[in-house]
């Protein structure tokens, strides 16, 4: 159903842009607060492709070859051998289809061959869908970072949720 491949230049287009300015999709993340414009994240691409311990994969549906999210490995810790996963998909029309699930089975085969042995991530306490999601993927709940972060004018706690691959 799905392929992730390395994002080029040529995969940041008006539609990657909608994604990031999109509210609904943006709204458990960080990314909330900014306006995106095409020259930025060209720049972030542009410097995460020059990273030694930085991957950014978009996630592809193979039949079309559409663009509709990213999943991303790192930072990698190469001595501890752990690496932090993200994932976005911004075309919201694939949402709940088991999609990211699938992208992040393709980046645990990624990070075995680089030899890592733990995956971290994490996301806002309301965030069911990838709460799900992480136990859907067997990732384990181990941290909590208390009233965290400011959510609709609340302070809202941090999951952070872990896997041994
Ligand atoms: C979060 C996100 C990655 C989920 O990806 P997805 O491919 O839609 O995930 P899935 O299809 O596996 O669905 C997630 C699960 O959550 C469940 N779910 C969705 N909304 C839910 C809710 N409000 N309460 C409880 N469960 C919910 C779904 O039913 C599904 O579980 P199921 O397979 O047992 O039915 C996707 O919605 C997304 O990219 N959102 C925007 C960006 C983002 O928030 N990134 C993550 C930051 S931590």
């Amino acid at each position: 159903m799905i392929f992730i491949k390395r994002i080029l230049p040529r995969n940041i287009n008006n539609n990657y842009v909608k994604w990031m300015n999109d509210p609904e999709v943006v709204r458990y993340t960080e990314q909330r607060y900014k306006k995106h414009t095409i020259s930025e994240i060209r720049k972030y691409v542009s410097v995460i492709n020059k990273s030694k311990n930085e991957f950014l994969y978009g996630i592809f549906i193979k039949k079309n070859k559409f663009h509709i999210g990213n999943i991303k490995l790192g930072p990698i810790d190469f001595f501890h051998k752990t690496a932090e996963i993200g994932y976005i998909i911004g075309e919201k029309d694939y949402w709940g289809k088991g999609i990211t699930k699938l992208a992040i089975r393709e980046v645990i085969k990624i990070a075995k061959k680089k030899k890592i042995k733990k995956l971290i991530s994490g996301c806002y306490e309301s965030h069911k869908s990838s709460i799900r999601l992480f136990q859907k993927c067997g990732f384990i709940k181990e941290g909590k970072l208390r009233s965290h972060y400011v959510y609709q004018n609340k302070r809202i706690s941090f999951l952070l949720y872990a896997k041994h691959i």
